[in-house]
């Protein structure tokens, strides 16, 4: 029986265990670059253990950062210092992977901890967003959003097509599309931000069509033999979650016939006001369900920092992988502490040898 602690083979990628880090913005950047931040933070989170590292939500396109401060991957020379937090992954033993994303009308926002709201348009650092309908998202972000034309929409497609091949240039070998959250793909996706009248709007058919598409642009330039996920909320909790959740489930297996290996599977995010049960692992039973239904691979995230349910999350066959984010932030060697608390043998050679050779043969200096 898997556990936490096994290794987890998708497509020719094989990681050493079943611990993932998931995106988190660092929100560090400026045009979009890399620098000494994210190499520390990227290097310091690998050598922690974790089998994947997923890179932050980097823009497609400049107006697709969720701030100023978000990395983008629209230019060469974006993608060159990205190669570098590539290989600090690589180097310490995880494999990098890499999440690509359109922020759509939640674009063009303060960085959290400088208001979390949208920067008001009289200010400069401030630019025109665009998505599915002109429809203001609400609450802190009620800046309204350009109807995208058809050619924004082809456009689009395109800048995620040209990301997925520089992120595989840079050295990546798992590529997340960033479809949740409320960001574009989530806002094509649901009838709250989609309201248009043309092939991409309306119908749950026609609501699917631009990720459907996107998906398709992206396989076509990233390889057969590396696996490309995606994360998307599959339920909003705003009343309607039994037909929004079936109707994801369709829209997953949609996507798995055109090549998509794995769903990370979380929240939509798409309006203010909804109900979201928040506790320990609770999407655990959402995710089984679509991980059954589609017969997909599933990860998910939010709540599982507890080793024990990260570990009862892989042995009950609810997920395959678990994303382990803020608890990695407290503590960037949480494989070793999980390792510990579940109690695998040789506990600290989750981490590289020159931590493991000391914290092997003595006492832990932290623990009486
Ligand atoms: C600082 C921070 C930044 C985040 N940035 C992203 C992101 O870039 N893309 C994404 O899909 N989710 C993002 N999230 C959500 C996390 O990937 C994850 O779902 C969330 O932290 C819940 O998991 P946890 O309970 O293990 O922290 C972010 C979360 C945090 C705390």
């Amino acid at each position: 029986m898997a556990d936490l602690f096994s290794s987890y083979q998708l497509k020719d990628v094989t990681l050493k265990n079943r611990i993932a880090i998931p995106p988190m913005c660092q929100y560090m950047a400026e045009d979009g670059l890399v620098n000494d931040w994210h190499l520390a933070h990227y290097t310091s989170l690998a050598r922690g253990g974790s089998g994947l590292v997923i890179v932050e939500a980097t823009g497609v396109a400049p107006e697709g950062r969720i701030t100023p401060g978000c990395l983008g991957i629209w230019n060469d020379a974006q993608a060159e210092k990205l190669r570098e937090i590539a290989a600090a992954i690589k180097a310490a033993g995880a494999v990098p992977g890499i999440q690509i994303a359109h922020a759509g009308r939640k674009a063009s926002a303060n960085k959290p901890w400088q208001g979390d709201d949208h920067i008001p348009e009289s200010d400069a650092r401030a630019w025109q967003t665009i998505a599915p309908s002109a429809l203001a998202f609400g609450g802190d972000l009620p800046r309204v959003p350009k109807q995208m034309s058809i050619d924004d929409i082809a456009r689009v497609k395109h800048d995620f097509a040209a990301a997925a091949q520089r992120a595989l240039a840079a050295g990546f070998e798992w590529l997340e599309i960033h479809f949740a959250h409320g960001y574009l793909g989530q806002s094509f996706t649901s009838a709250h931000s989609n309201r248009r009248s043309d092939i991409y709007g309306g119908s749950f058919e026609n609501r699917s069509r631009f990720t459907i598409e996107t998906l398709e642009a992206i396989r076509a330039v990233w390889p057969e033999h590396l696996p490309l996920t995606a994360r998307f909320g599959v339920i909003e909790y705003d009343g309607n979650d039994e037909q929004t959740l079936s109707e994801s489930i369709q829209l997953v297996k949609a996507w798995k016939q055109r090549g998509l290996d794995m769903l990370s599977v979380s929240v939509g995010f798409t309006i203010p006001e909804t109900n979201i049960p928040w506790g320990p692992a609770f999407l655990a039973p959402v995710a089984q369900r679509v991980r059954n239904e589609a017969a997909i691979p599933v990860s998910s995230a939010w709540g599982f920092g507890a080793p024990a349910l990260a570990d009862n999350a892989i042995r009950n066959q609810e997920l395959d992988l678990v994303m382990i984010g803020r608890a990695h932030l407290e503590n960037p060697h949480w494989p070793y502490f999980a390792a510990k608390q579940l109690k695998q043998d040789n506990p600290a050679w989750v981490l590289p040898a020159p931590y493991a050779h000391w914290l092997a043969r003595y006492r832990s200096p932290t623990e009486a």
